[in-house]
């Protein structure tokens, strides 16, 4: 088999690099234009093959974990972030332990709380708002989420001192955490200084809070801090207090920027269709007599415009649009083109691209979350792969990764917080619906700002609002 086509590039060690990070879908898609569907492009010195199409994401999120690595695509920088032993820095069979608990600790039980808890929140951040105005989607967001992820996943102690030395700690890892680091994952510098103490000051903050809850008896908690303290590693053993401050950052991470940039997506696109907003007001008194019933776990689940909205929204708008391996064994091949990929290249599937695909998607740009209410929806047919049963051991069977849908992700590295992310956001979007009519100031919906480590809106991202009567 030969190797797959190269991207041309004038600059030869920065290579692509600068038009994949400013706007990487349009690279990408004139790529796929030149190339096909397989190709490699040269990233400060990194060979990335890029997979595109629903083969594509088969190939590289089904690949065995001796061919290619997440860990070893990730860990070089999430190591500073989470601290040592757990997710990449964990051995692979350990993680998945972990993946496993935070799943079991994030179970309907817990959700049944979680939801007032979050219209409380959502509640009482936008209570001081005025009767009308207009506010940036994702600052108003983001800080939203901060507050209603904290509660639910961080445990009380960590929410109630949010105002306090928290927000400091949150915002220095944070900093740690950007496209640079993955790059220059370790350099001689205050911000990199200040997320090494903040990820030493947040395991011994964790570290007395178990300590705490573990002598004062206090373990009556829907947080999944208490069922990370509840849980047993396969050996018998307690998760040691380190690992359980390392997985808790590492959730905090995954869920919340993610959640925060997905519910200012779906009021942008809200917002520029207020028939939308109106609809979505009307599944509400339909399904609960009125927009004063408590939104509850089980009625939730029943509104099926909200949730086709935020699917349509993590179409549209993937957080993370691309995901990377790196090839491990000596190589690696693509049998459906004959190609070989080389140890050392990283392995990219990019969701992020075939989901605004053609082929897949009928109007692939417009918003229409009611594609995923027609019966013929495309995506729901290709979901059943061969690969759709296998069990890695944190519950994520029947999803099959030959999808051109996989705002999750799929395999083995898929996702655990899909159940949690979508309660959260349609707790957030069906709490502000309710409250406030809104549109877009000039009626677009913003451009996509790559820079950040989640798609985020550019700005200005501003929406304007009036409170309901
Ligand atoms: C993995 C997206 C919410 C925790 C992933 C992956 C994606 C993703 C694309 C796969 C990464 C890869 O294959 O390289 C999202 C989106 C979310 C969301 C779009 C919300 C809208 C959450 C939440 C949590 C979470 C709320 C925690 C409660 C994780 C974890 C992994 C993961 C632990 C596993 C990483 C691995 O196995 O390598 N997520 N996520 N995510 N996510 Fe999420």
């Amino acid at each position: 088999p030969k190797q797959p086509p190269t991207v041309f590039s004038w600059v030869p060690l920065l290579g692509n690099a600068v038009q994949f990070g400013m706007d990487p879908i349009t690279f990408l898609k004139d790529c796929q234009k030149k190339y096909g569907d397989v190709f490699t492009f040269t990233m400060v010195g990194k060979r990335v093959t890029v997979c595109l199409g629903a083969d594509g994401n088969q190939f590289v999120f089904n690949s065995k974990q001796s061919l290619s690595s997440a860990a070893q695509a990730y860990n070089h920088m999430t190591k500073f972030v989470f601290g040592p032993d757990v997710v990449y820095d964990a051995p692979h069979a350990v993680f998945m332990e972990q993946k496993k608990f935070i799943k079991a600790g994030l179970n309907s039980d817990c959700f049944r709380e979680h939801v007032p808890m979050i219209v409380e929140e959502t509640e009482n951040f936008f209570k001081t708002y005025g009767n009308s105005g207009s506010f940036d989607a994702y600052e108003a967001f983001a800080q939203l989420v901060i507050r209603t992820a904290s509660r639910c996943l961080m445990g009380k102690e960590i929410y109630n001192n949010l105002d306090g030395s928290v927000a400091k700690l949150y915002y220095d890892l944070d900093q740690g955490f950007q496209p640079i680091n993955f790059i220059f994952p370790n350099l001689p510098l205050p911000s990199y200084r200040r997320r090494d103490v903040a990820r030493e000051k947040m395991a011994e903050l964790y570290s007395s809070i178990i300590q705490r809850r573990k002598e004062q008896n206090d373990t009556d908690n829907s947080d999944l801090l208490q069922a990370l303290i509840d849980a047993t590693y396969k050996d018998g053993s307690h998760i040691p207090d380190h690992h359980i401050a390392g997985m808790l950052i590492a959730v905090l991470f995954g869920g919340q920027h993610t959640s925060a940039t997905t519910s200012s997506w779906t009021v942008l696109e809200l917002a520029a269709q207020p028939e939308l907003v109106k609809a979505l007001l009307q599944e509400q008194i339909d399904k609960l007599g009125s927009v004063q019933a408590d939104l509850t776990f089980d009625n939730l689940k029943d509104m099926p415009l909200l949730e086709a909205c935020i699917r349509e929204t993590l179409r549209l708008h993937p957080p993370i649009f691309q995901m990377m391996r790196k090839v491990v064994a000596d190589k690696v091949v693509f049998e459906k083109y004959n190609l070989e990929i080389p140890k050392g290249n990283h392995l990219c599937a990019a969701p992020g691209v075939t989901q605004i695909d053609p082929v897949y998607f009928d109007e692939p740009l417009k918003y229409n979350p009611y594609r995923w209410l027609e019966k013929s929806d495309p995506v729901h047919q290709m979901e059943q792969g061969d690969d759709a049963n296998i069990d890695y051991g944190f519950g994520a069977v029947g999803i099959s990764s030959r999808s051109p849908f996989l705002p999750f992700g799929a395999g083995r590295h898929r996702c655990i917080g899909e159940q949690f992310g979508y309660l959260q956001l349609k707790t957030i979007i069906s709490t502000f619906v309710r409250t406030f009519d809104f549109e877009n100031l000039n009626g677009k919906v913003p451009g996509s700002d790559y820079t950040s480590m989640v798609v985020v809106p550019q700005h200005p991202a501003k929406v304007r609002y009036t409170r309901r009567a």
